[in-house]
């Protein structure tokens, strides 16, 4: 096989028939943290933080401190990523960050989080030119898709993820290297976690859903996490679900205790 397999993060390990997917806790700091608290953070939960093996720890901070925190994490096994991305390479659009700009920064980048659909307006074609422009350079992005409070409660989770799904990734050649988030809009930031049955059926149902897109290796070796209000507390629930492969965590992450906590549980459960 071509080298770009080897250098995979994800490698598929056929045992039993069953995919062995390394799971992933990324850290979304939002807007939060001056560059001065984001290196802060990152030499407080670095030393632990790197000794737990066989599984990535992202964190993404606001893009003023990328380069701070590469600085501070480079030859440690915790990686980067941005937490949106401009879809044009460069030129006159004043405020925007691009792609490439990103690509010697960082390894990851989150794309259509509800907070940037919900208040910057980006609609599945955004989100989708996001996606192309982001894999054109190699970053792999975190793609977000989840459901609204009254969705869920008139029974639509599974038709607005399909629809998310189909618009962000339509004509989009995905690999196993991408990750999905699956963050519940009601759940993000509310304190009221979906449960860990819940997550896992939407998941399952998302791990279907690229299954029809993409075929079922990339499906099987896809890393699908589950992100709204995990904290050290109810992560164990999550992971410990079979198509659950990690969290996507805001509030929680900005707390180097709780952030080298839910990395070690994670790496229990999934690893032993
Ligand atoms: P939360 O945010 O963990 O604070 O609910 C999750 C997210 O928005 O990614």
């Amino acid at each position: 096989m071509p080298d770009r397999y080897d250098s995979c993060v994800v490698r598929p390990l056929e045992s039993r028939g069953s995919t062995v997917r390394i799971p992933v806790i990324a850290g979304n700091w939002k807007m939060n943290t001056t560059i001065r608290e984001a290196t802060g953070l990152v030499s407080e939960m670095l030393p632990s933080l790197d000794r737990i093996e066989n599984i990535e720890k992202v964190v993404c901070p606001p893009f003023i401190s990328l380069g701070a925190v590469k600085k501070l994490i480079s030859g440690t096994s915790i990686k980067l990523g941005a937490q949106n991305v401009y879809f044009e390479e460069k030129g006159a659009y004043t405020g925007e960050i691009s792609p490439v700009m990103l690509s010697d920064l960082c390894e990851f980048v989150i794309i259509g989080h509800s907070e940037r659909r919900q208040y910057f307006n980006e609609t599945g074609e955004i989100i989708n030119r996001k996606i192309r422009a982001a894999l054109r350079v190699g970053l792999k992005p975190i793609l977000c898709v989840g459901e609204k409070l009254e969705e869920n409660e008139s029974g639509r989770t599974e038709e607005v993820v399909t629809a998310q799904l189909d618009s962000s990734l339509a004509g989009v050649d995905y690999d196993r290297d991408s990750i999905i988030a699956y963050e519940p809009v009601w759940a993000i930031g509310t304190g009221r976690a979906a449960t860990g049955k819940q997550a896992n059926e939407t998941i399952g149902f998302i791990r279907s859903k690229i299954e029809k897109l993409y075929g079922g290796e990339i499906a099987r070796s896809m890393r699908i996490l589950y992100g709204g209000s995990v904290t050290a507390s109810n992560i164990a629930e999550f992971v410990q679900q079979p198509e659950i492969d990690g969290a996507l965590v805001g509030g929680a992450s900005l707390k180097a205790v709780e952030f080298v906590s839910m990395v070690k549980q994670t790496s229990q459960i999934k690893v032993g």
